[in-house]
């Protein structure tokens, strides 16, 4: 049957019907429905079965770190609940999953001997993914570096990182390669070197520009190092890289000073990650602006970084609006916000697409990461998350209009399955599709689950 000829069913009220209509006219055959998860935020079982202390364990061990005081000692106990959530996957109708392998919980030094019980979990988890009809797509690193690489090296702020993150990939792909639908290197390396070394909000808490800058070009390296050691092995899985977009829009575009200043953000965010990865080289002007911060680079380096790519994951929840007149000024938000005070911006979305697509040529496209956090509660033994439903709407609407409008995107995965901690704002910010109440561990479809199950089911059977 020509799928552009089917219509969605009547019960499905009219703005989704148009929203079903478009989604089967433009995405491409194949297209993967999905959702996501991070290890550090659901796994839980910290200390179990010989997995090793991360940056993220430590860190919450400080005082004052986590808003709300609380650890990833048992988080969503998905370690020990998997097979319950994956059943959650398949009521979904999800096609495909997003999840992380925890390094420290495979090797727990982050070098030497490699954790078998650690790996168990995983090849569990994967075949019980696959037993369900769910796609696989594992990301290596989701932030929980081991803490002794931090307490013996430095961290990333060493490039002996570098070949140890590469030994790890290649380990991973030579055991999961075959059962593997991907395998992204590194989650957002942005939130890893700014947030992780500059702004003190996430694990380690380091205040330093100039660390930050020398962080992400170690990250890069390794994402480049594990890449080439992946393909090494004979990975059947796609190869690729998460990365967090969040465009920059000058809140005076008349304004001479607020366009630089958006230039330069979007410099540092997007296209100091994009350049290196798929051209080789940093872009100027921001080591120009980095000045004396910039970081130490080896001949040799860029060379490592740029590695041909299956797939560039993209997450985006919002964009960054930008004024030198009143600096911290808050965008119209004409949507509203979410939780976490970020403004509903779809729009950002199908330009992104687009402009990444225009100015990179980039392979094709997954998004990795969409969703937001709401100040959802349970009501009557339900979860009437209405904004997550409208935020859904929204974006699937502007992601269709950029793949009508040439984006090759192949899949989606909405942020997150479930209610998890969210860094460094503990577990008061809620994501999920499902809500998790912490003291029973019981997950509960929000209304907006119910919403994107009949989107999956509809999209396939109108
Ligand atoms: C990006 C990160 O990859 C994920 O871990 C986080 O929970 C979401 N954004 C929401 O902030």
């Amino acid at each position: 049957m020509n799928r552009k000829t089917m219509q969605p069913s009547d019960a499905t009220p009219a703005a989704d019907t148009a929203l079903i209509r478009d989604l089967i006219a433009t995405l491409p055959s194949g297209f993967q429905w999905g959702s996501a998860t991070s290890a550090a935020q659901i796994e839980g079982a910290a200390r179990e079965d010989g997995k090793g202390e991360s940056i993220w364990d430590r860190f919450c061990a400080q005082p004052g770190r986590i808003k709300d005081g609380s650890n990833i000692d048992i988080a969503c106990d998905h370690y020990h609940r998997y097979g319950e959530d994956v059943d959650l996957m398949k009521w979904l109708g999800l096609d495909a999953y997003r999840f992380s392998f925890a390094w420290p919980r495979v090797q727990a030094q982050g070098r030497g001997a490699w954790n078998e019980a650690g790996f168990a979990f995983y090849d569990r988890l994967i075949d019980k993914l696959l037993e369900a009809g769910i796609r696989p797509h594992a990301t290596l690193y989701h932030w929980d570096l081991p803490q002794a690489l931090d307490d013996g090296i430095g961290g990333w702020l060493s490039r002996d990182v570098v070949p140890l993150f590469a030994d790890y990939a290649a380990e991973v792909a030579r055991r999961f390669g075959d059962r593997l639908g991907s395998i992204a290197t590194l989650n957002e390396p942005w939130c890893s070197a700014t947030l992780g070394y500059e702004t003190a909000q996430f694990a380690p808490g380091h205040t330093s520009r100039a660390e930050a800058a020398q962080v992400s070009h170690h990250l890069l390296m390794a994402h480049g190092a594990a890449i080439q050691a992946m393909r090494a092995v004979g990975s059947k899985a796609e190869l690729g890289i998460v990365l967090n977009f969040t465009p920059s829009f000058p809140a005076e575009p008349l304004l001479e000073a607020d366009r630089r200043a958006a230039r330069i953000d979007d410099g540092l965010s997007t296209r100091w990650y994009m350049d290196p990865v798929f051209r080789g080289q940093y872009p100027a002007d921001v080591i120009e602006y980095l000045g004396a911060d910039a970081p130490k680079i080896q001949s040799g380096d860029l060379a490592l970084i740029q590695q041909p790519l299956d797939f560039l994951g993209v997450n985006f929840y919002t964009r960054s609006f930008i004024s030198t007149q009143q600096p911290g000024l808050t965008p119209p938000g004409e949507l509203g916000f979410t939780d976490m005070g970020w403004e509903i911006y779809p729009q950002a979305l199908t330009q992104h697409l687009l402009r990444i697509t225009r100015e990179y040529t980039p392979p094709p496209l997954y998004i990795t990461e969409n969703g937001m956090a709401n100040a959802d509660s349970v009501v009557d033994g339900a979860v009437p998350d209405q904004e997550r439903i409208a935020y859904l709407r929204s974006h699937l609407s502007a992601l269709s209009q950029a793949v009508a409008l040439g984006a090759d995107v192949r899949g989606y995965f909405y942020w997150s399955l479930l209610d998890n901690f969210e860094w460094n704002s503990g577990y008061q910010k809620r994501f999920g599709l499902f809500h998790v109440d912490y003291a029973t561990q019981q997950r509960l479809a929000k209304d907006s689950a119910h919403w994107y199950r009949n989107v999956i089911q509809q999209y396939r059977q109108p």
